[in-house]
């Protein structure tokens, strides 16, 4: 099938190289020329577990890059959008301007028949803006349907080739003939279902986990005060098949371009129309608190330390990604940084995340250091806290580590807290007193 999409991002991307390899052909557009021009001479642009070697194998084959919106229409039989919808500022709704901006210059490219669907998140009903968006354009036939996307970052290429389900807006026979074509090699576990249906299940989805993880972080501030041990409860009440075990890892909160983004935008959703959603409330409230509750965790180890110095391992929103959007490592530092200039006291700090560095220095470059690797971090600390998952973290050997002081605050509990005691570590985590 000839596939447009349009947006290059973490979403764009992964989607339109994944078509490619499935032996789609895939023009893919992004308003951003020099990222276009990078794309094109064969340099991805962003970090996705295995997606670089799909991207080599595809790129001036299956799958090639323009700026141009219309030649991306034109060329195509289906159209993907997959733009941003980022928070407004102020009310947190999703900010529709790329959407609606994309779907202007659909309409004025239109020539024959395409079928649209939105990969983007968005709001109910946007599905019914765009459409009358394009109606209002052209008189060309098309039909428009929501194809939410549930890739996860760090397993875009693995979610891609095995989704757990695909979800599918639409009433319309002949659209759903297409998407069943175009999944088979992929999945047949399609569900269609009305589009407005559609757009809410990507929303109540991302709120149920987030609410999930919300909880699993509050029981994890219970564990510490009664004793209990918040990887063992968290077993537990996993083994029960109607709660799953998935989604119960205790940290320092959910971050990322999606969680935060997708929970404050169901919030406003339910706001308008007059209805309670009082867990996802909780869930947005609990988790901005918990960035200030991490921070002390460290700031108690150092607050009477003059001129003190923490290394950070850890930068990205979680393991296995770039992504530093909404990440939980950098609101914690801008916290530390933020109760420090406050006590007025001076504070050092040292980062390491092996993928994430260019990333967070566009983000907290002018107040942090970094560093080369995972040991060098750690030379004359204070202390040192674990705020990413890295599994290259997990290996860390503690008698290599040259410190000031013993001190580690692990808010991923991937270090054996117990072997760091014996090598006379002071160890905090999450949801354990060891
Ligand atoms: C999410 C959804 O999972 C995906 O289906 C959707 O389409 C996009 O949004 P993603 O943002 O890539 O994917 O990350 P995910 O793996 O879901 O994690 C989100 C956040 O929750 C991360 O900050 C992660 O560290 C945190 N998390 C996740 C926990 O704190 N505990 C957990 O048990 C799981």
């Amino acid at each position: 099938m000839k596939i447009g999409v349009i947006g290059t991002g973490y979403v764009g991307l992964p989607t339109g190289v994944g078509f490619a390899e499935l032996g789609n052909s895939i023009i893919c557009c992004d308003k951003m020329i020099e990222k276009v021009e990078q794309l094109n001479a064969g340099k991805i642009t962003l970090y996705e577990e295995g997606l670089e070697e799909l991207f080599n194998k595809n790129i001036n084959k299956n799958i090639v890059f323009t700026t141009s919106l219309e030649k991306c229409v034109k060329e195509s039989d289906i159209i993907i959008i997959a733009v941003g919808t980022p928070p407004h500022p102020i009310t947190k709704e999703a900010d529709m301007k790329y959407i609606f901006a994309a779907a202007e210059e659909i309409a004025s490219s239109l020539t024959e028949y395409k079928l649209i669907a939105i990969k983007s998140t968005v709001p109910v009903g946007t599905g019914d803006q765009v459409e009358a968006i394009i109606k209002e354009k052209t008189n060309v036939s098309f039909d428009l349907i929501s194809l939410p996307e549930f890739l996860r970052e760090g397993f875009a290429v693995r979610d891609f080739f095995h989704p757990d389900r695909v979800i599918c807006g639409t009433n319309n026979e002949k659209c759903k003939e297409v998407i069943r074509e175009l999944y088979k090699p992929i999945s047949d576990n399609i569900l269609f279902t009305n589009r407005r249906s559609s757009e809410l299940i990507k929303y109540a989805s991302n709120a149920f986990l987030s609410i999930k993880i919300h909880y699993i972080n509050e029981i994890a501030n219970l564990c510490e005060e009664v004793g209990a041990d918040i990887s063992e409860v968290a077993n537990g009440i996993g083994m029960d098949k109607r709660i799953g075990d998935k989604f119960l890892v205790a940290g320092p909160g959910y971050g990322g371009s999606c969680f935060p983004k997708d929970t404050n935008a169901i919030a406003y959703i339910a706001r308008e129309n007059k209805i309670d959603l009082s867990l996802v409330e909780a869930a947005i409230k609990g988790n901005n608190n918990r960035v200030k509750d991490m921070a002390q965790k460290i700031i108690k180890k150092i607050k009477n330390v003059k001129d003190p110095t923490l290394a950070v391992l850890g930068l990205a929103f979680k393991g296995g990604t770039d992504d530093c959007r909404q990440s939980p490592a950098i609101d914690i530092i801008q916290e530390v940084i933020h109760c420090f200039e406050n006590f007025n006291k001076k504070i050092n700090i040292i980062c390491y995340d092996p993928k994430a560095m260019p990333q967070a220095k566009t983000l907290i470059g002018d107040k942090v250091k970094f560093a080369d690797d995972m040991y060098s971090v750690a030379e004359n600390a204070d202390v040192l806290t674990i705020l990413t998952e890295w599994s290259d973290f997990k290996e860390l050997d503690l008698s290599k580590l040259k410190m000031k002081q013993k001190n580690i605050v692990d808010l991923r509990n991937i270090l054996d807290g117990k072997k760091a005691k014996e090598k006379g570590f002071d160890y905090t985590c999450i949801g354990k007193i060891i």
